[in-house]
């Protein structure tokens, strides 16, 4: 059984005040949910407040990016270590906004992938299509392509820790969801993909769909047979929904 992962992504958005506020809701109101693994994913100046106000609780830290050295002079980099020592447990890699306005390549979320590993993190690794590219129908292409590369070489221990977050871009903040069929379409063949590079892990990774999730939406979604959880943004800003998407059903 694929345990579910709820993970808010919060992007570049919000300062300590709301945040602070935000994550106390969280907390007390998801308190006795055992059955899914809730992660919020804030900026990097956030996380040392948000773990103060999290502590004793079931929800998990992320950072939303990271770089492959451990230390050393990379001025606006964060490394795994700098993660580690602000409470992360998961890490999000070569999200679409990542590789899109500042070029990370299937090559750079290698790179990363990797060290996420090395130092014991669970990566959420980000891949999808654009619009242009499922109108030329290469969305199969393209995320084929992305899954090769970005999980290249991986080792057979790290296998089954591993998280596939597919987002197409073109559902990202945009308020249009890809439908259930659509979703479920490229997470099967995600798996399959998945299955030939990990032979025999592929049911144990989980597969999140990520790209305008709301309330409205999540039990449709999640009653995809391939489709693990969701990597939320916009709709993981406010409490009230973000707590709604943590419970369906
Ligand atoms: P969205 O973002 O929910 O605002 O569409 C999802 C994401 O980019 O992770």
């Amino acid at each position: 059984m694929r345990k579910v992962i709820i993970a808010g992504n919060w992007k570049m958005n919000k300062e300590t005040e709301s945040a602070v506020s935000l994550v106390r809701e969280l907390k007390t109101e998801v308190r006795d949910i055992t059955d899914r693994e809730i992660v919020v994913c804030p900026p990097f100046t956030l996380l040392g407040e948000v773990k103060k106000n999290l502590c004793d609780s079931n929800i998990f830290l992320g950072g939303q990016n990271m770089f492959w050295e451990k230390e050393g002079a990379y001025t606006g980099e964060i490394s795994p270590l700098m993660l580690k020592d602000a409470g992360c447990k998961y890490v999000i890699i070569g999200h679409s906004e990542r590789r899109a306005y500042f070029g990370e390549t299937n090559e750079s979320v290698n790179k990363k992938v990797k060290t996420a590993f090395c130092y014991d993190f669970i990566p959420i690794v980000c891949i999808g299509e654009t619009l242009a590219q499922r109108e030329k129908g290469e969305a199969f292409g393209v995320v084929e392509k992305q899954l090769r590369e970005g999980l290249a070489d991986l080792k057979v221990e790290d296998f089954s820790k591993l998280v596939v977050a597919y987002e197409p871009v073109w559902a990202i903040g945009t308020g249009k969801t890809a439908t259930p069929l659509q979703a479920e379409e490229i997470h099967k063949f995600i798996r399959e993909i998945l299955e030939s590079i990990f032979e025999g892990k592929s049911e144990e990774i989980r597969i999140l769909y990520g790209g305008s999730i709301k309330p409205e939406n999540i039990s449709d979604l999640m009653s995809c047979q391939n489709i693990d959880g969701g990597l939320i943004g916009g709709a993981s800003l406010s409490a009230d929904n973000f707590i709604k998407i943590i419970k369906f059903i």
